[in-house]
């Protein structure tokens, strides 16, 4: 229906024009009267004693072929198809700033703001004329009309698209003309050098680039689809974007220049964009481009909506270049497809009274005012309209109101927003620069001079400065790019089947606000297309990576196609899509699932677990046998069997066996300070007292042999003495090899993070891995003199087996320790201290029990063969 109504449309001549409107203030329903003239005569009747001052407004209201204006064509084109109804409230909302302003008796009392009105349709080179003519009118050299009046338009709000404002700007500037456009957002237009005269009501591009990836980013949506327009505009869309996304890790599935609207179309090329929009499962499509090529896609939407194809509801993210919800006359909007969408529009506010002027509001004799109330209401002024049409006759009282969302709406749109403030940033400049000016007046002329004669350059340094508060609160002023310096905010809108809308702010971008805080977005307040089922979509190339897995970008697709790989042993990865695994902190190690980090027990050989239970209770049992002993012997002190033993050897054994026994304590327990200290130099030293009383044993058994021999008494008395001075020199020496360790590199208490992934080992350093061998080998050296002296005198004859004995106990004592070491090297953590443990205790036990066992038993249970007869005998014996 559009194709035949755009070739019919061609047909007809489409006339361009620019009107101008004068309101004296008042906005009742005019006479019908085209004459220009008339309207002209208006200007003339405003009365002398108020001055006046004329802005301009250039408004995109319908959309039209290239035309040159041509102000003697009076017919103006009957277009019902062409017309953008709603974009009609952009006149409106200036014409109450006006309104307002006028009566405003703080800003610019007696002076009051007239305007002239033009409408480009969209397009660049009607523009430029429109704007020029719209000078020319005013700069006293017009074609046609002049209107007697030399009045200069001081300040030109629009345009709306940016090509257009560019057009404009380059004309305007050259006239000094301050313009305050209120939809271009490209950035050439922040060049302050080639355009010093150009503001904007609109915020720079930037924050939207900024605000859509952080949309991306927070819902995950790395798949998306990209639909632009086929112009400047799309292209550095695209060349700005992408970059971005790249460096977000979000890939476009597809990326589609939609022609533009008036172009020829080749149906082809909207076949490829919408096969492509069905080809990839894309939840996610980002729209960007102006309603010129952005209509296709409604009228392609509404056609899936009315055929019995599916509608094509996805997320639509669609930038505040398109005001979507605006249609081309009364053609229709695709609710379902577009229900939830979310889109970045320019900041609005109710303001005030608006809405009541509205309702006020009739038609007014003004071709496009005249075509806009044809085309919304369905109705004719036959006076105006050409053609002949089966439409009833336009009364003139019909209501806004009760249009549809679509066509037309009482909420002030963004857009209209910033006109609104526009006109009112002119105000305040003139304001200001009245107020320069009656001072100015008073000091130097005559008030022969009128405010009339200023020139629109003057007011350029004031517009810059202007900052002031708006009826609906907003603060408003420009940057140093003459920009307003706000953000977008992000919408979402819930479309009705009838064409009604509900728009709710879900969040806003602000590069004003601190780091971090520039994005905004209230999740739970977003109502999702219903084919979501209220269900956050997704729109990912592949499956999210799970925690506990990393992705994996392949080779020859785009980096959002990636594929999951699990991490590896020791790392983790807590959240989904992470590029790389992490390592736990030292003191936590992974879970099994390799999704979180478990904190790591610590670990040393407790009296609580049943090896150092056990190994505390063996020592307690040696302990106390030892103990035993000792008792025994005390209590036959003097029987034969404890007397022909040195006793002093004897009891310096059985203590240092005791403090052996007992020193195996040290071991078991969480290590401190002083018990690594304590540890191997107590037993180092403990262990040498006791091989040195079995060395002074042995050598005491060699020295009664011989003193045995006649003439050898001296003997006797010397091998005591000797053997005193062997056990406390080889203890000495011990000690002193202790005391050089603990005073060059004392052992200490550290935790082992590494033998065990669960557990973190507290051990001790032994300081000096040389120190710890030289007391093991010190000990060793002196258990094979012992072994290797009692070896030899095993057979000499003595009361008891007694080097037989000594012999064998060394035995076992040596090779307990010679099996310790490779044991001991091969073990980790607490089993370590196990080994040694048991170490200490075996070869204690087998001392003990070598030499002490055969003297107990003869003691307790043989106590006839204790006596002084038996033991001569036994002396005797052999000899
Ligand atoms: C404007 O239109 C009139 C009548 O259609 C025509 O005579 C005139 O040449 C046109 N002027 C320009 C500048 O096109
Ligand atoms: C406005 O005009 C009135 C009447 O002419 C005059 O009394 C008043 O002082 C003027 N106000 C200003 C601010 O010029
Ligand atoms: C606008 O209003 C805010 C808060 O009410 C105030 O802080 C600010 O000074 C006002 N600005 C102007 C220019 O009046
Ligand atoms: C749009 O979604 C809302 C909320 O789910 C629903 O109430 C409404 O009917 C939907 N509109 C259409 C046209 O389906
Ligand atoms: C359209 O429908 C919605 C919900 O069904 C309702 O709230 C709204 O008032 C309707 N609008 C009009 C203009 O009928
Ligand atoms: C987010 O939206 C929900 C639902 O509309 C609302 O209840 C809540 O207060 C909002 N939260 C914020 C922080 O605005």
């Amino acid at each position: 229906m559009q194709e035949v109504s755009l070739n019919w449309s061609r047909k007809r001549q489409t006339v361009q024009w620019l009107c101008f409107v004068l309101f004296l203030l008042s906005l009742t329903p005019h006479a019908f009267n085209r004459n220009l003239n008339s309207v002209c005569r208006k200007i003339e009747f405003v009365p002398d004693r108020t001055e006046s001052v004329i802005l301009g407004e250039i408004v995109s209201i319908s959309l039209g072929e290239t035309e040159i204006m041509n102000f003697t064509e009076k017919e103006y084109p009957f277009s019902v198809n062409w017309l953008i109804p709603k974009n009609y409230q952009h006149f409106s909302a200036f014409s109450f700033a006006l309104n307002e302003i006028n009566q405003n008796t703080h800003l610019l009392p007696n002076i009051s703001l007239r305007y002239i009105i033009g409408n480009n349709n969209f397009n660049a080179v009607l523009t430029s004329q429109n704007t020029l003519e719209l000078l020319e009118r005013h700069q006293g050299n017009p074609t046609n009309y002049n209107c007697n009046s030399k009045k200069t338009v001081m300040a030109v709000i629009g345009a709306l698209s940016s090509q257009n404002s560019i057009q404009m700007a380059n004309v305007l500037t050259n006239y000094k003309i301050p313009q305050l456009s209120y939809g271009s957002f490209d950035p050439v237009l922040s060049d302050k050098i080639k355009f010093p005269f150009f503001y904007r009501m609109v915020p720079s591009e930037n924050p939207q680039y900024v605000g859509i990836v952080q949309l991306l980013k927070h819902f995950g949506w790395t798949w998306v689809g990209l639909l632009t327009s086929n112009d400047e505009s799309g292209e550095s869309f695209l060349q700005t974007l992408r970059p971005r996304l790249l460096q977000n890790s979000i890939c476009l599935a597809f990326t589609q220049m939609m022609p533009i609207l008036l172009n020829v179309s080749p149906e082809k090329i909207l076949d490829g964009i919408f096969s492509s929009l069905w080809l990839y499962e894309v939840n996610v499509i980002l729209v960007h481009g102006d309603i010129l090529s952005m209509d296709k896609l409604r009228m392609m939407l509404l056609e899936y909506e009315s055929d019995d194809l599916p509608p094509m509801q996805r997320v639509w993210i669609i930038t505040a270049q398109w005001d979507f919800t605006a249609v081309i006359a009364w053609d229709g909007f695709p609710a379902q497809s577009l229900n939830g969408t979310l889109s970045f529009d320019l900041h609005t506010k109710v303001v005030p009274g608006f809405e009541e002027f509205l309702d006020r509001i009739g038609p007014v004799n003004v071709p496009f005012i005249l075509d806009f109330w044809q085309t919304s209401f369905k109705c004719s002024f036959p006076e105006f309209n050409q053609l002949s049409t089966n439409l009833p006759l336009c009364t003139g009282e019909e209501k806004l109101r009760n249009l549809p969302g679509s066509v037309f709406e009482m909420r002030m749109s963004g857009h209209s927003y910033s006109i609104y403030n526009a006109a009112y940033a002119v105000a305040h400049a003139l304001h200001a620069l009245h107020s320069s000016v009656v001072k100015w007046r008073a000091t130097s002329h005559g008030d022969r001079w009128k405010f009339g004669d200023i020139q629109p350059w003057q007011l350029n340094s004031f517009l810059r400065k202007v900052r002031f508060n708006n009826s609906a609160g907003d603060e408003i002023f420009f940057d140093e790019n003459g920009e307003l310096a706000t953000g977008y905010d992000l919408i979402n809108t819930i479309a009705f089947a009838n064409e009604s809308f509900q728009r709710v702010q879900i969040g806003k971008i602000d590069l004003q606000a601190p780091l971090g805080h520039d994005f905004t977005i209230n999740r739970s307040a977003i109502v999702w297309n219903p084919k979501f089922k209220q269900v956050v979509p997704s729109s990912t190339c592949v499956k999210s990576c799970q925690p506990g897995f990393s992705k994996i970008v392949l080779e020859g697709k785009e980096v959002c196609c990636y594929s999951c790989s699990q991490c590896p042993e020791g790392r983790i990865s807590v959240q989904i899509d992470v590029d790389q695994c992490q390592k736990c902190p030292e003191d936590q190690y992974p879970n099994q699932k390799q999704d979180r980090c478990i904190p790591r027990s610590i670990d040393f050989l407790s009296y609580g677990e049943l090896l150092g239970a056990a190994l505390a209770s063996l020592a307690l049992l040696s302990s106390l046998a030892t103990i035993m002993v000792m008792r025994l012997f005390v209590l036959h002190w003097d029987t034969p069997i404890v007397k022909a033993n040195n006793r002093n050897i004897i009891c310096t054994l059985l203590a240092s066996l005791l403090l052996g026994f007992l020193c195996s304590f040290l071991f078991i327990g969480q290590p401190g300070e002083l018990t690594c200290l304590l540890r191997q130099t107590v037993f180092g030293i403990t262990f040498s007292i006791s091989i040195s009383c079995v060395l002074a044993k042995t050598i005491t058994v060699v020295l009664v042999f011989m003193a045995t021999k006649p003439g050898n008494s001296i003997m006797k008395w010397a091998g005591k003495r000797l053997a005193m001075s062997v056990i406390t020199l080889c203890s000495l020496i011990q000690m002193a090899i202790c005391t050089i360790w603990i005073a060059t590199s004392p052992p200490f208490p550290e935790l082992d993070m590494h033998s065990q992934v669960s557990q973190i080992t507290v051990q001790c350093n032994e300081g000096s891995e040389v120190m710890f061998y030289l007391v093991l080998g010190y000990m060793g050296f002196l258990a094979i003199i012992s072994f290797t002296v009692a070896f030899f005198a095993r057979n000499l004859p003595d009361s008891f087996n007694e080097a037989k004995l000594i012999t064998f106990s060394m035995f076992v004592f040596c090779s307990v320790w010679v099996s310790f070491v490779p044991t001991y090297l091969s073990t980790k953590g607490k089993f370590m201290v196990a080994v040694e443990i048991f170490s200490i205790l075996a070869s204690n036990a087998g001392l003990l029990g070598c030499i002490f066992f055969s003297k107990c038993y003869i003691i307790l249970v043989r106590p006839h063969l204790n006596s002084r007869e038996q033991l001569v005998r036994k002396e005797n014996g052999p000899s």
